[in-house]
Parts: C-alpha cells; sequence; structure tokens
C-alpha cells in the first residue's frame, strides 16, 4: 500500500516535471534575469526607445560579447558606462549565454519607415560604399540584407536609427573601442555626419 502510494507520488513528480520543461522550451520562457532587461529593451528584444537597442534576432556570440565586455567595463562608451555597465553586473556569468541565445531567438525588429531621400542615400553606402574615401560597402560585413554575419558581425536590420548613429559616433571618437572595434573606428572615421545619417536611416528600413 505505502510502496504504491510513493511510486505514484513518483510517477506524479516526474510527470510534472516532464510537463513543465515541455512548456518551457515551447513557449521560449524568458531566463528570469530578462525581467530586468525588458524595462528598456523588450520583453521579446524589440525595445520601444529608440535609444535603446533591439536585441531581438541579433548575433548570440555577438550579443556573449557584449555582456561580457559591458562586465569586464571594455566597452566603455557613455551609455555603457551610465547604464549598462551597472545592468551587466546583475547577470551571472554562467546565465550571460542563456539570455544571449534567449534574445537571439526573438524575431528581429519589423523594419521602421525613414525619409525617402535618406534611405536613397543610404542604400548606396550600404551596398556599394564610397569610391572616393575608400569607404567598404557595409553589406561586406553585416550582410546583404543587414542580419549580420555570424559569429561577430552584428545584425544592423530594423535597427534604430538613433542608437546606430550613436554607435557610429562612438566608434569614430574612438569612444568604444572593445572587441572588433578598431574595424568601425576606421571605418565611421570616413564618414560624414550626413552620411552616418543617411546610412543609420537606411538599416532601419532592412
Ligand atoms: C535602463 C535601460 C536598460 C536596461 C534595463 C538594460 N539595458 Fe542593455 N542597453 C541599454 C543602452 C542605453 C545600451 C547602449 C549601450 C552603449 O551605447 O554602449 C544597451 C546595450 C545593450 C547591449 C549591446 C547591444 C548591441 O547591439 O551592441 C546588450 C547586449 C544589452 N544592452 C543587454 C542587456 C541585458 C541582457 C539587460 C538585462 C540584464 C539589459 N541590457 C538591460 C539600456 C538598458
Ligand atoms: C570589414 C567589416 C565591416 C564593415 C565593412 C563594416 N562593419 Fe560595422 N561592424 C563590424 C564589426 C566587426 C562590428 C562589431 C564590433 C565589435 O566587436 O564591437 C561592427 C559593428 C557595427 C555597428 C554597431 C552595432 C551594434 O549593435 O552596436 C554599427 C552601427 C556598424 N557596424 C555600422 C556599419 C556601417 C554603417 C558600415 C558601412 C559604412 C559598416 N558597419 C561596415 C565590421 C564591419
Amino acid at each position: 500500500m505505502i510502496r504504491n502510494l510513493w511510486s505514484r507520488k513518483i510517477g506524479f513528480v516526474a510527470s510534472t516535471v516532464l510537463l513543465l520543461t515541455g512548456t518551457a522550451h515551447a513557449a521560449k520562457t524568458p531566463p528570469a534575469i530578462v525581467a530586468t532587461c525588458a524595462a528598456c529593451h523588450g520583453i521579446n528584444g524589440v525595445s520601444i526607445i529608440p535609444t535603446f537597442p533591439d536585441l531581438a534576432g541579433q548575433l548570440s556570440p555577438y550579443l556573449t560579447a557584449q555582456i561580457r565586455d559591458f562586465k569586464n567595463h571594455t566597452r566603455a562608451d557613455p551609455l555603457a558606462k551610465s547604464i549598462m555597465w551597472g545592468m551587466a553586473a546583475t547577470i551571472p556569468n554562467n546565465e550571460i549565454g542563456t539570455v544571449a541565445r534567449y534574445f537571439a531567438s526573438q524575431n528581429g525588429p519589423a523594419s521602421g519607415a525613414e525619409s525617402a531621400a535618406l534611405v536613397a542615400a543610404g542604400r548606396k553606402i550600404f551596398m556599394g560604399g564610397i569610391a572616393s574615401t575608400n569607404t567598404p560597402a557595409c553589406m561586406a560585413c553585416h550582410g546583404p540584407n543587414g542580419r549580420g554575419l555570424p559569429p561577430l558581425f552584428p545584425r544592423l536590420a530594423g535597427q534604430h536609427a538613433t542608437y546606430v548613429t550613436t554607435q557610429l559616433g562612438y566608434f569614430k571618437q574612438r569612444l568604444r573601442t572593445n572587441g572588433s572595434s578598431s574595424i568601425m573606428q576606421t571605418i565611421s572615421s570616413k564618414l560624414t555626419p550626413k552620411e552616418i545619417k543617411e546610412v543609420a536611416a537606411f538599416t532601419r528600413t532592412l
């Protein structure tokens, strides 16, 4: 009798565990830490404030690298210092990969509308570069559709134009120096503020 009860209990516990893990998988339940990130990046990684980057659909190894660099203070531009250093400090090292994979697996942001004139000029730069200043085409590394090239050339498609503009400014002023930033320091130094605005408008529409 007692034996029977126990095996029924164990059976119940086992099927409950199976049920819970099964459900968690299907619904891509966010790791608990994501509740903190959601205030700015959105629960699905699509942010509604253009200063805060979309993380949805971004490459997972790139996200992991950036979170590590906020944590170890090597990404040290003004918004990193004032906001993301503190945020990254709350993510335990063994959760960084889980958080990165969660955001990477979400559908990327929908393309946004921008002024047609800016978009047309930005498309030229993105697709073909600027011959007169030896500026390479952005698509060579970020992909023809702007979805990035694994592992570390980040997605730009659909990203907020404000965020892209800010980052190109940080690279240009050598305020963002972590990872492979030196590539972007060189490229952004060739872009005028007007060209930065144009290319940032174009990537928002991808
Ligand atoms: C208060 C708003 C805020 C919160 C909350 C926040 N972030 Fe951020 N996040 C930002 C800002 C602003 C930036 C841009 C930082 C910069 O320019 O260096 C950023 C940048 C990032 C980036 C780099 C994206 C890229 O394309 O390079 C990652 C990754 C990131 N955040 C992850 C997180 C995670 C994970 C959490 C939750 C633990 C979180 N953030 C919480 C505001 C926030
Ligand atoms: C030779 C390769 C290469 C080319 C060409 C290139 N990029 Fe990049 N870009 C990178 C790499 C690598 C990074 C990531 C740097 C890091 O490790 O933080 C990056 C990062 C960026 C970021 C920051 C993304 C984020 O989420 O924070 C922006 C914005 C960007 N590039 C825009 C451009 C634009 C615009 C062009 C064309 C004018 C361009 N890139 C051309 C390699 C390239």
